[in-house]
Formats: C-alpha cells, sequence, structure tokens
C-alpha cells in the first residue's frame, strides 16, 4: 500500500440500509474492500425514515448537528448522523431531513407506485449537504467519490466558484456511472435552485444539456475521472445505441473514462454460509443444492418433473432488462418443459404481461411481485439456471451471484453481462449461455442449449463446477478503483 487515502463515497442507496438496485450492493461492498486496502473510507447517504430500525441510535456528528441549506430562495434544516455500515468497520455519514427524506420509499411512493416528484430538490439538497458537511467538520478527503446522477452536482460545485470557495484546496472528485439510462433532467431553475450562476446554463455548460439541467452530465462533464461499472459499458456508453444522448460528452471526455468491473460480495452471496437457503452447499459439497431446489419447488408449489430445469430470474421489471422479448418467447420456452420462478417489482405494463404468462402455467410458473431479499438468495440457490436477457446492463450483479450458486447464466452479451460470462462454445472455459441479438428467438435459442447441455451430467455438472470456482471478489476492483484515485490526484482540479 503506497499511500493512505481518505474518500468519501456519496449515493442515494447501500445495502443493508436502503436497497433498490444493484448500487445499493456496491456501496454496501466497495467501501469495506477499500478500507482492507488501508484507506479512510467514508460514506454518505440520505437519512431514509425506512433506515430507523436497522441503524439504531446513531451519533451526533459534531459542528453539523443541524445546519441550514438552501434550494433557491426556500432553506431547509438538515441533521447530520453518524454510524457504521452494519458488518464493517465503515463509517457511514445520514443526512437527515423532514422535508425531504421522511417518507417510506427512497424513490417511489409506496402508497401511489409513483416516483416522487420532488427528487431534483430531494437529491440536490442531500448532496449540499453533504459538501457543507465536509467543509463543518473539518473531514479533509481527497477524493469524493459520486455515484450516479443524484450526486451529479458535487463535481461541478467542486470545481467551480463560489460553491467550491472553502473546500479543501487538492480536492478531487471521482464520478461513477452506474446507469446512463436515469440521467436526473431537470427544468432551468434547478441551476439557480442549486447555486450555480447565469453561465452554467449556456448551451454546452457542464450542468447544461438541450436547454435543461441534466445532473448526470454535471457528474460527467465536472468530475476529474469517471468511471462505469464495466469495461464493455465504458466503450457502449460512447455510441448512441447506449449513449442516452450523452455519448458525445462522454466522447469529449473518452481519456478520462474508466471501466472497472463490480465485485460480488461473497460475504452476502455465498452458499457455504447463506442464513436464508435451506441447505447450505458448497463445489466440494455439492448436494445442497439439490434440496434448495426442492425447498424452493414445495415452497412455491410448484410441480415440475424431477429432471427439468429450474429458470430464476430476480430483477426490477423495467424496459432495461430484456421483458419484452422474454414475453415474446415466453409461450415457446414454456413448450421445453422448464419452470420459472420470477422474483420482480417495477413497472405495471410487466406486472402486467408476466401475470398473463404466469396464470397460462399454473404449477410450472411462480411470479412473485415484491422486494425480497431472502427469496432472492433462495432463487439463486434453488435455480438451475438464471435468466438475464437484458437490452443493456451496465453491470449486472445476478450473473455472478448465480455463478457462486452454481445456477448456470443465460445472458445477452452486452456491457458487465458479456464480460462475466463464457459461453458454452468455449468449452472447458465456459460458464453460461451467452446471446448476441436483442430477440425472442435469439433469447430462445441460448435456453433451448441450455436446456441440451443440462440434459448431459457430466457436461452440466462441469460447468456448474466451473461456475462456482469463479473468483469476482471486490478485492480486485478495490485495486483499480486505487490506481485510480492515484491518478486522479495527479490531475490538474480547479485552483480554489
Ligand atoms: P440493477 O442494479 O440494474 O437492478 P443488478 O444486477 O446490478 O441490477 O442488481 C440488482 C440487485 O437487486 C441484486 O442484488 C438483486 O438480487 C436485487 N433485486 C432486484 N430485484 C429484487 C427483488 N424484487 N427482490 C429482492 N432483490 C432484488
Ligand atoms: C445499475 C445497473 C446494473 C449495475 C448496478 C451496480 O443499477 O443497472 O447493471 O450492476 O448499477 O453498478
Amino acid at each position: 500500500m503506497e499511500r493512505k487515502l481518505s474518500i468519501l463515497m456519496v449515493a442515494a442507496e447501500a445495502h443493508p440500509l436502503a436497497k433498490v438496485g444493484g448500487l445499493a450492493d456496491v456501496m454496501g461492498a466497495l467501501p469495506q474492500a477499500l478500507r482492507e486496502q488501508g484507506h479512510d473510507v467514508r460514506l454518505a447517504l440520505p437519512y431514509y425514515k425506512s433506515m430507523r430500525d436497522k441503524v439504531g441510535s446513531p451519533e451526533k456528528v459534531r459542528g453539523a448537528e443541524l445546519f441550514d441549506i438552501a434550494l433557491g430562495d426556500t432553506t431547509y434544516p438538515a441533521r447530520a448522523w453518524k454510524t457504521r455500515l452494519p458488518n464493517s468497520k465503515v463509517e457511514v455519514y445520514l443526512i437527515e431531513s423532514s422535508d425531504f427524506f421522511d417518507r417510506d420509499g427512497i424513490y417511489v411512493d409506496g402508497a401511489t407506485g409513483e416516483p416522487y416528484q420532488d427528487d431534483a430538490d430531494r437529491f440536490t439538497f442531500f448532496s449540499r449537504a453533504v459538501l457543507r458537511l465536509v467543509k463543518l467538520t473539518g473531514f479533509d478527503p481527497n477524493i469524493i467519490h459520486c455515484h450516479d446522477h443524484q450526486t451529479g452536482f458535487i463535481p461541478a460545485w467542486v470545481k467551480y466558484p463560489p460553491t467550491s470557495a472553502g473546500l479543501p484546496g487538492g480536492l478531487r472528485t471521482v464520478f461513477t456511472i452506474h446507469n446512463l439510462a436515469y440521467q436526473g433532467d431537470h427544468p432551468r431553475e434547478m441551476a439557480y435552485k442549486a447555486g450555480f450562476g447565469e453561465e452554467m446554463l449556456k448551451s454546452g455548460a457542464d450542468i447544461e444539456l438541450n436547454g435543461r439541467v441534466n445532473m448526470m452530465k454535471a457528474g460527467i462533464a465536472a468530475a476529474d475521472t469517471i468511471t462505469a461499472v464495466s469495461p464493455t459499458y465504458a466503450k457502449e456508453i460512447q455510441t448512441p445505441e447506449f449513449g442516452h444522448g450523452l455519448e458525445e460528452v462522454l466522447r469529449a471526455r473518452s481519456s478520462d473514462l474508466v471501466g472497472i468491473l463490480n465485485g460480488a460480495d461473497y460475504g452476502v452471496w455465498n452458499p457455504e454460509h447463506d442464513g436464508f437457503i435451506a441447505c447450505k452447499f458448497s463445489s466440494r459439497k455439492p448436494h445442497g443444492k439439490q434440496k434448495c431446489k426442492w425447498d424452493l419447488l414445495e415452497r412455491l408449489n410448484l410441480n415440475l418433473s424431477p429432471d427439468a430445469p429450474l429458470v430464476g430470474i430476480v430483477s426490477r421489471l423495467v424496459a432495461q432488462k430484456g421483458f419484452d422479448i422474454l414475453s415474446d418467447a415466453f409461450d415457446r420456452l414454456m413448450e421445453l418443459g422448464l419452470g420459472f420462478v420470477i422474483l420482480g417489482l417495477g413497472e405495471k405494463r410487466y406486472h402486467e404481461v408476466l401475470t398473463e404468462a404466469a396464470v397460462r402455467f399454473p404449477g410450472r410458473v411462480s411470479l412473485n411481485l415484491a422486494f425480497d431479499e431472502q427469496l432472492a438468495h433462495q432463487i439463486e440457490a434453488g435455480c438451475d439456471m438464471f435468466l438475464m436477457p437484458s437490452r443493456y446492463e451496465p453491470c449486472g450483479l445476478n450473473q455472478m451471484y448465480s455463478m457462486k450458486y452454481g445456477t448456470i447464466p443465460i445472458v445477452r452479451a452486452t456491457g458487465g453481462l458479456a464480460d462475466t460470462v463464457i459461453d458454452h462454445e468455449k468449452g472447458d472455459e465456459s460458464t453460461g449461455f451467452v446471446f448476441t441479438e436483442y430477440s425472442a428467438d435469439a433469447l430462445f435459442s441460448a435456453v433451448e442449449r441450455a436446456g441440451k447441455v443440462f440434459d448431459d451430467k457430466d457436461a452440466w455438472t462441469g460447468m456448474v463446477r466451473r461456475a462456482m470456482a469463479q473468483d469476482f471478489s471486490w478485492d480486485r476492483a478495490a485495486a483499480t478503483y486505487t490506481d485510480v484515485y492515484v491518478e486522479t490526484l495527479k490531475k490538474g482540479g480547479a485552483d480554489r
């Protein structure tokens, strides 16, 4: 370890405190992995109401017990608290606000199913409060590492006066893109609320896109270094197909853009000591996996012939994840004799399409429209195959978890899925099934191929063993982030 760095991570989710998707898994693991490299890593999160039971009694943060944050002409009180990420030594700052975070959901109002309409204010408030916390506490990080659009204003505030005033001189920013489709695209008045001057609204300025304010663009344009969550995604987002209108901004910054594959947290996702599953197992003692399958079938009232494969899906039910091609292929897939377990929550149209499909195949399809951490683990453990037919996938974590549980991933070759799963055609190296074209036909052929190999027990067992032996642990990614931080500190940043 050459240099001990001080890093402040800022994000909207972190497992196990607040989770909607993979961002939470990353924030629950990467800070700890960096700590193990010797760095002082702290994490800042909004203090959502749903966290209260999990954090117990947090401590006050001296100097930042209560302070005001202005959004335009309105001032809102903020309180900062300090706790630790459960099961780790990572210190977490929590930003409390009765105006913005004293609600049941994280992004979506559970009662109506609608996203909160004031997210621009919520996350601008949160991000500003985090920067203020740095100033008030005298905590002197080398790097503020921001994640996704909710935190995108921070690099711009750090880069430009007047908001940069009072921040530590050598402070640098890293901005990680987890999902470019969600951008935080807001009306121009947001610039004023966020404390930016008129010049930041000029065409081509860091926070401006198409005459509006774009928080994702702010992060990309203003950060000293940008990372994306897999090498393939880092390339894809520089093209019109995957760039969501930001491809040119990204191309302009390509020399500062690095793709770093996420890791898998084997402290949480490991069949050898997973407390959620019916029977623990490992590649040396693989028999428990069969028990997990029986348990899952029974628990979900499925009647599957003993030699038929069970296919799992755990996913946000959104366009990104390939549910349109899945529903087009669904009836044909069922003719292969397999069973399906689907766990997910998301858009109403996918709830409806999947519900229709499920009722046509009673006893063979289990549809669970819920967020259920325990069932997610049981699906990883009890299924034979795991399907991720994503239209795009920045990294994807479930394919990595699946491999550890000997559940063979069937994935589309995009983003991190392309970087982690090796197709059956590669013989002795293979860990899954990969298809390229985004179509129901290509998806069907991949599952059909998997079905044929499943029937050849020796070939299947060999692939399962190889998949379980894959190592995607976080220490490799943490070492790469360390290199990125060190390089970032060499860059000439803002002159404060
Ligand atoms: P994304 O971040 O795009 O949703 P990832 O594959 O990176 O996709 O991560 C998704 C994470 O969220 C995984 O840990 C997965 O198990 C979890 N997850 C998604 N939907 C559900 C659900 N309905 N219930 C429980 N866990 C879920
Ligand atoms: C995003 C992406 C997913 C990625 C996760 C964590 O939600 O959709 O592919 O794994 O972030 O980086």
